[in-house]
């Protein structure tokens, strides 16, 4: 028997210390988050997908009265990037997410599923994706979906 290590390692920031591509991104997460579609939650969610040739394609979660026929905005950005052909490499995800007290005071947390495509997507692209998590005065900085989800599933084990 023996005790296996899995880690994960992500830099925090304080918002001001961010490279300003960063920053530009997770504004476009903010902005993309007040349009989302959440009167169940009212947590309003953004993501953003910065591509490699510079376009930005959001998404926002989109919540139904059918709770389970909602999606989260990550998998709503990557299924628009998605949607396009998947040509172009997405470089970086910037998400942030708002209630009634304001941006979420943590660095906002993608769900589990949100991790597993954004994995899929970054095997599939074989480059990886920088993540940006946003908080109000901080944010979480990892240079791979491998970084949220270290022990991950994907087409290897099939
Ligand atoms: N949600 C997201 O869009 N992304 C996340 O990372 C976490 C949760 C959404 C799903 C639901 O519409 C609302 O937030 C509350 O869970």
């Amino acid at each position: 028997m023996r005790e296996v290590k899995i880690c994960t390692v992500f830099t925090e920031y304080q918002n001001h210390e961010l490279p300003a591509t960063d920053t530009n991104l997770v504004a476009r997460a903010q902005e993309a988050a007040r349009n989302a579609y959440a009167p169940y939650s009212q947590f309003y969610v953004g993501a953003a997908l910065l591509l490699d040739d510079g376009r930005v394609v959001t998404g926002n979660n989109q919540e139904n009265a059918a709770y389970p026929s909602g999606l989260c905005a990550e998998r709503v950005a990557l299924f628009a990037a998605g949607a396009q052909g998947g040509s172009q490499e997405i470089a970086a995800i910037a998400i942030a997410a708002y209630n009634a007290s304001g941006f979420t005071p943590k660095p906002v947390s993608p769900c589990g599923a949100c991790r597993q495509v954004l994995l899929e997507y970054e095997k599939r692209q074989q480059k990886p994706i920088r993540i940006i998590l946003s908080g109000a005065g901080n944010s979480y900085i990892a240079p791979s979906a491998v970084s949220l989800m270290p022990l991950y599933f994907d087409s290897s084990f099939l």
